[in-house]
Order: structure tokens, then C-alpha cells, then sequence
């Protein structure tokens, strides 16, 4: 229901473009007179269009806020497990004690994977990055889920957000070890989310009791919580716009896992420790610097679309790091050259001018590395910690009617031409 109206002249002609005020942050303006009036409006990178209505998460990059469904994210992150997050991205709040119970029960149940989806690891190299492996078997879910799921019910929606959850770090876990040559451990159901994960990864046939520590397994439950969710990004939109031809939701969230591995969305985090053994040392960091500032290269883990004074992920994620290194009492020259790195850069004019901040993947790749996660792991973490963002998305996109996303383009091509045969082409 629009509150107010702009009013538009084009060729002469008035139109009503109605305002429609959200509960926080800017209100918008709708466009469809446009199409009317015979133009379409133009913002390549979505710079400032809003293709759809959400409740999820909302966020103020000059504020450096993130709500998910109304609660700050260092609240959530502090005093929350991951899991109750996921709870309130999907239902609108976060679970009472049995709320919470039933939830993490169901995921426990979860858990496993069909015998024959081990099958599609066998295909892959052993040298396939993991996330192409990712791309492959959460895709190939939709073979396993696909003739009895009927998306216009509820239920089945339901059982798939819930099925997406519990599988991504059985199958992260299993990507991980395929590259490694070991054997696939099954799923402990008698650990807590990022324990399990921590086992999966970690233990072997000749050392199932494995143990992880609290102090680890409480930073991998955060770096969760601190992925889960950020509004219309780039690969929660890619979910979106594929969920809205009614494809399969497991292909949709193979495509989101497509959009998330590019460096300068969930990919930077990788990035992050690779541009790390570029520079090599801290002697080398002025060097890196001027050709950041030549614009050779960029300063991964730095900058963000939408937060222009700091990441609130970013500060719970720093904390999260020192924590985890005094723990572990790591003496790594490598984590010594981000903290050098990072020191620099918040000094440096040539970031300061241009609200250049350390994002959540500058920290999350320091503390991955920390705990033993292999760099080619780093977004495939992320996918599946986002998995929970994504598919609360695409449940709120199919709890009511949806259009097919159809963005319009500006035409620049050639104009109408005649057609020669090949004999007589230029
Ligand atoms: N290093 C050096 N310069 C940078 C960087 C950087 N990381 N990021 C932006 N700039 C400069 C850019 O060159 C431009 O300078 P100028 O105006 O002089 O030409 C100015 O800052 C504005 O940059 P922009 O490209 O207009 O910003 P954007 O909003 O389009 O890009 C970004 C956002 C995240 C893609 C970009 O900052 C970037 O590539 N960062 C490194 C990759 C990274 O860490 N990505 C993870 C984001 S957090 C995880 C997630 O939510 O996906």
C-alpha cells in the first residue's frame, strides 16, 4: 500500500510513481509506470533497485547494522547457536526450549545422505576445487528430491529447508575428504552442529574418538551465525531469481553456491590467505600496498558493497580471531602479516578516504586457517553456513505470489541488418 506518491514528467506527461515506506531504512519508489510511459529505468550492480519485499535481515551500511529479524548480529552471534539463528531466518523468530528441541531434532535426523550420492564424488578429480564439487552434488540432490516434492506445500518446503541444513556439512565434510584421499566419516548425531562438521572433517576410521575443543567449536558455530544471512546479495538473489521459474529448490541453492565462489562475493575469504602468500612477508607490504593503490590489484577481504563505515560481522569476527589464537597460542608468520596488513590499511588515507574496511572474510580466513581448515574450504564454510539465508529466502519468496525475475536491458547493439550467405561475407 503505497504512503505517498513522486511524481514523474516524461515527454510532457505526468506520472504517479507511488512511495512505499518500509519499516526501516530507505523507502521506494515503484517503477511499473514506466513500463507505461515506454522506458525502463537502468542500474547496473542493482546499485539502488529493490526487486523484492523481505522480513529476513535488513541492514545499514553508514550505521555498520545488521538485523536478523530484528536482532543485531553481534546479539546473535554471542548468544546464539548457529541452528536457532537458522530457526528465526525461517520462521520469523528465534525458538523457545521446544521450539529449539524439535528444530535440532529434526536436523539430527537429517543428517546422512543417500548411499548413492557418494557415487557423484567418484566422478571428480581429486584435484577438483571443492566448491566445483559443491556446485555438483548439492545440484545433484534434486535428482533424490524431485517427484515428491510438491513446492505449493507447505510441509514439503518445510522438510526441504530442513533436509538443506542438516546435509551441508556431511556433504562440505565429504568434498573435503574426497581431495584428501580418506574415507567419508558419517555423520555424529550425538554432537551439536559445528562439532559434528568439526568431525566429519577432521577424524579418520583409525581416530573416531577425535575431540575438538570448546573454544574452536564455539568460533565455527559463530563464523555460521556471522555467514548465515545478508539480505538481496549477490547469490542470495541468484537464488531467488532461479527459485522464481519454480525450478527444484536443491538446484536453486547450487546455483547460490555458483554466484557465492566468485572472489568478490564468498570467494574472498580464500582470496584472502592466497593474496597472503603473495606478499610473502611483512617487509613486502608496503610494495603490495602501491600496487593496491595503482589499482593492480585489490585488497582482499577489504571494502563492501552495502557497508561503508565497518562490517558488524567483521567486529564479532575479530574478536572471535584473538580469541582463537590465544587459545591456540598460534605463532604463525603468516596470521603475524594479515594483522601487519590490517594495521596499514585502517592507517593508510588511500583506505580511509574510501571507507576501505576489513570485511567478515579478512578474520573468518585468519581463524579458518587457524583451526586447521584448508584455504580451498573457505567458501564451501560459507555456503554452508548461507544455505540457511538462502532457503529462508526462497520460503518467503513461495508463502505468496511471485513473478518470474525478468530484468529489462538497454540495447546497444546493432540495429537491423540484411542477411549475406557466407560466400559473400566481409
Ligand atoms: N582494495 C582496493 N581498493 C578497493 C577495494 C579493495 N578491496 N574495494 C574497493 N576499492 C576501491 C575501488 O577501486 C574504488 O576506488 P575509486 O573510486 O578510486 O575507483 C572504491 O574503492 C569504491 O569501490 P567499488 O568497486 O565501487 O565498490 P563496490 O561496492 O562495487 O565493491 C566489493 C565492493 C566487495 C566488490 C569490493 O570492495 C571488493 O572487491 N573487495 C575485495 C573482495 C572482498 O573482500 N569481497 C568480500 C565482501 S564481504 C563477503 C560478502 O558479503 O560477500
Amino acid at each position: 500500500m503505497a504512503d505517498n506518491q513522486a511524481t514523474l514528467t516524461l515527454d510532457g506527461k505526468d506520472y504517479q510513481l507511488p512511495i512505499t515506506e518500509g519499516t526501516l531504512g530507505p523507502s521506494v519508489i515503484e517503477v511499473a509506470a514506466f513500463q507505461q510511459a515506454g522506458y525502463w529505468t537502468y542500474d547496473p550492480g542493482f546499485m539502488a533497485t529493490a526487486p523484492v519485499e523481505s522480513k529476513i535481515t535488513f541492514i545499514d551500511g553508514g550505521k555498520g547494522e545488521l538485523l536478523h529479524r530484528g536482532y543485531p548480529i553481534d546479539q546473535l552471534a554471542n548468544n546464539a547457536e548457529y541452528l536457532e539463528v537458522a530457526y528465526a531466518l525461517i520462521h520469523g523468530d528465534l525458538p523457545n526450549a521446544e521450539q529449539k528441541a524439535d528444530f535440532f531434532e529434526k536436523i539430527r535426523k537429517h543428517t546422512g545422505v543417500h548411499d548413492q550420492l557418494r557415487k557423484f564424488f567418484e566422478g571428480f578429480r581429486r584435484d577438483a576445487h571443492p566448491m566445483a564439487i559443491m556446485v555438483g552434488v548439492v545440484g545433484a540432490l534434486s535428482a533424490f528430491y524431485h517427484e515428491d516434492l510438491d513446492i505449493s506445500n507447505e510441509e514439503h518446503r518445510e522438510i526441504t529447508a530442513i533436509r538443506l541444513i542438516a546435509k551441508m556439512p556431511t556433504l562440505a565434510a565429504m568434498s573435503y575428504k574426497y581431495s584428501q584421499g580418506e574415507p567419508f566419516m558419517y555423520p555424529r548425531n550425538d554432537f551439536n552442529y559445528a562439532e559434528n562438521f568439526l568431525y566429519m572433517m577432521f577424524a579418520t576410521p583409525a581416530d573416531v574418538d577425535y575431540q575438538t575443543n570448546d573454544v574452536i567449536t564455539r568460533a565455527m558455530d559463530k563464523i555460521f551465525t556471522l555467514h548465515a544471512d545478508h539480505e538481496q546479495n549477490a547469490s542470495t538473489s541468484t537464488v531467488r531469481l532461479a527459485g522464481s521459474t519454480g525450478a527444484n529448490p536443491y538446484a536453486c541453492i547450487a546455483a547460490g553456491i555458483a554466484a557465492l565462489w566468485g572472489p568478490s562475493h564468498g570467494g574472498a575469504n580464500e582470496a584472502v590467505l592466497e593474496m597472503l602468500d603473495e606478499i610473502g612477508s611483512v617487509e613486502n607490504v608496503p610494495e603490495f600496498m602501491e600496487k593496491v593503490k595503482s589499482r593492480e590489484v585489490k585488497l582482499m577481504g577489504f571494502g563492501h558493497r552495502v557497508y561503508k563505515n565497518f562490517d558488524p560481522r567483521a567486529q564479532v569476527m575479530k574478536e572471535t580471531c584473538d580469541e582463537v589464537l590465544g587459545a591456540l597460542g598460534i605463532n604463525d608468520p603468516k596470521l603475524e602479516l594479515a594483522m601487519a596488513l590490517e594495521k596499514i590499511a585502517l592507517e593508510d588515507p588511500f583506505f580511509v578516504e574510501r571507507n576501505l574496511y576489513p570485511n567478515v572474510d579478512f578474520y573468518s580466513g585468519i581463524i579458518l586457517k587457524a583451526i586447521g581448515i584448508p584455504t580451498s574450504m573457505f567458501t564451501v564454510i560459507f555456503s554452508l553456513a548461507r544455505t540457511s539465508g538462502w532457503i529462508s529466502h526462497w520460503l518467503e519468496m513461495h508463502s505468496a505470489p511471485f513473478k518470474i525475475g525478468r530484468p529489462r536491458q538497454l540495447y546497444t547493439g546493432e540495429t537491423q541488418r540484411d542477411f549475406v550467405t557466407v560466400e559473400d561475407r566481409k
